[in-house]
């Protein structure tokens, strides 16, 4: 099943249960949230959550890219991407967690041709604030999926303060054999959708206080599912990423961790550069920095005359028609370009500096410090620099 049809199985499983499809926003927040890019596909619906009747109505669908920096170092393994898209479904306030996580089954299972054998469910198992999720687990009993309980990971928050709720979370098995032991011990168990019951607001001071309404968000990773579908032993060999494979390894020869490497992170610089984001040493300007530098860094570590001006033009227009941005190709080559060029004048400066007998020795703070203040070059850089 390509990616496309996956999307639209989704879409139209949940407007035929009374859910209206909205339109996913972009990778920047509304103002006022607490994170830098949407992680997930409730941050745009926050204030609807919290109690703000939405136009469309109580039940919500629609499909969501999102950026996790928290991941940037887990990107090379077979399941984790910085920029992907979500599968989000809300009910604001109307249907409760059992009917959300019985449709999530009935979609995996008959909608989408999943032996329900490959299925295992988490459930928050209750703490000192809140009990445990009976409801979840009966649902899970009653479908024949087996449960583990567990009590951080099944919390699911939007940042430390915000609303937050137990989840349960649902994983297929990968492995090449027959299914065994539990997702937190064997991690063959994919997780690919997650049900939040948004039942509470964090406050500041830490104290939990309940929502004005009860609601779930929900939420499927799209690359993991489609690669799960498509019998790939990773999500960079799914189809969303078919001129990425056919392409980048002609170009540059790499090995499987440092080409994902590649893939991810010049296809999600491109998407960020798509939703207006420039090159800044603060912020989400310095995300893309970094995105491009690791990138950089990766290349040039075979051969310095590599560059993003070997890039086909074809992958850019792949990115942004796949995610309907209307910046052009070439604007955006050419700012990647600019960038590379920076860090390369940047990392001459950068050895020129650290050549002086001054910083021969072991750093000191200060020197981290005068380094960074003076030169422009953060500590990473420095302590690269000076492995080379
Ligand atoms: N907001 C939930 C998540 O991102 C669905 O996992």
């Amino acid at each position: 099943m390509k990616t496309e049809q996956l999307v639209s199985t989704f879409i139209e499983y949940f407007e035929e249960r009374a859910h209206r499809r909205i339109v996913g926003s972009t990778l920047l927040p509304p103002p006022g949230d607490p994170v830098l890019f949407t992680t997930s596909g409730m941050h745009p619906l926050t204030p609807y959550l919290e109690g703000r009747p939405h136009p469309l109505g109580r039940r919500l669908v629609n499909v969501q890219r999102c950026l996790r920096t928290t991941d940037l170092e887990e990107v090379g393994d077979a399941t984790h991407l910085t920029v992907f898209e979500m599968l989000g479904t809300w009910s604001l306030g109307d249907y409760e967690g059992p009917l959300s996580l019985d449709w999530g089954y009935g979609l995996l299972t008959e909608g989408l041709g999943i032996d329900p054998g490959l299925l295992h469910a988490t459930v928050f198992a209750g703490d000192s604030q809140i009990g445990p999720d009976t409801a979840s687990l009966q649902l899970w009993q009653d479908r024949g999926v087996p449960v583990e309980l567990t009590v951080e990971d099944n919390w699911w928050s939007n940042g430390p303060v915000g609303p937050c709720g137990p989840d349960s979370e649902i994983f297929l098995w990968s492995g090449d054999c027959p299914p065994e032991s539990t997702p937190t011990r064997d991690d063959r168990w994919v997780e690919v959708w997650n049900h939040v019951m948004m039942t509470h607001r964090r406050l500041d001071e830490g104290s939990l206080v309940p929502l004005p309404q009860r609601n779930v968000d929900t939420g499927l990773g799209l690359e993991r599912l489609a690669s799960l579908l498509q019998g790939k032993s990773s999500v960079f060999e799914c189809d969303v990423f078919d001129p990425w494979h056919r392409l980048v390894p002609t170009l540059w020869p790499l090995d499987e961790p440092s080409l994902r490497l590649v893939c991810d992170h010049l296809r999600s610089a491109i998407v960020v550069l798509g939703d207006g984001v420039r090159p800044a040493n603060t912020g989400r300007g310095y995300v893309l920095r970094r995105l491009v530098r690791r990138v950089l860094t990766v290349l040039w570590r075979d051969d310095p005359s590599r560059g993003v001006d070997d890039l086909p033009v074809q992958l850019v227009e792949h990115t942004l028609d796949h995610f309907r941005q209307d910046m052009r190709p070439g604007d955006v080559l050419r700012l990647l370009l600019e960038e590379e060029r920076r860090f390369r004048r940047l990392l001459e400066r950068g050895r020129q500096v650290l050549a002086r007998p001054r910083f021969q020795g072991r750093l000191t703070e200060e020197d981290f410090h005068y380094l960074h203040d003076t030169h422009g070059l953060p500590r990473e850089m420095v302590t690269s620099l000076r492995q080379e």
